[in-house]
């Protein structure tokens, strides 16, 4: 599973940052949210479908 982040519907609410912390990040400007790693590592998907769940933006797409 891969996670990409759309920085133009981000918004910065940091939601996916409190569902995962390992698994996301800001940019250098804290004002987008970025993928820590390419994969999701094993057995981090539902950690992962949660934060994209939790984000009010729907900035989150994730593909296997
Ligand atoms: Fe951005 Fe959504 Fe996370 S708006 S900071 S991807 S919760």
């Amino acid at each position: 599973m891969r996670i990409s982040v759309d920085p133009d519907r981000c918004q910065g609410h940091a939601q996916c940052l409190s569902a995962a912390p390992e698994l996301f990040g800001f940019d250098d400007e804290a004002e987008h949210a970025l993928p820590l790693q390419e994969k999701v590592p094993a057995g981090q998907e539902p950690v992962a479908r949660r934060a994209a769940a939790a984000c009010p933006e729907r900035a989150i797409t994730l593909t296997d």
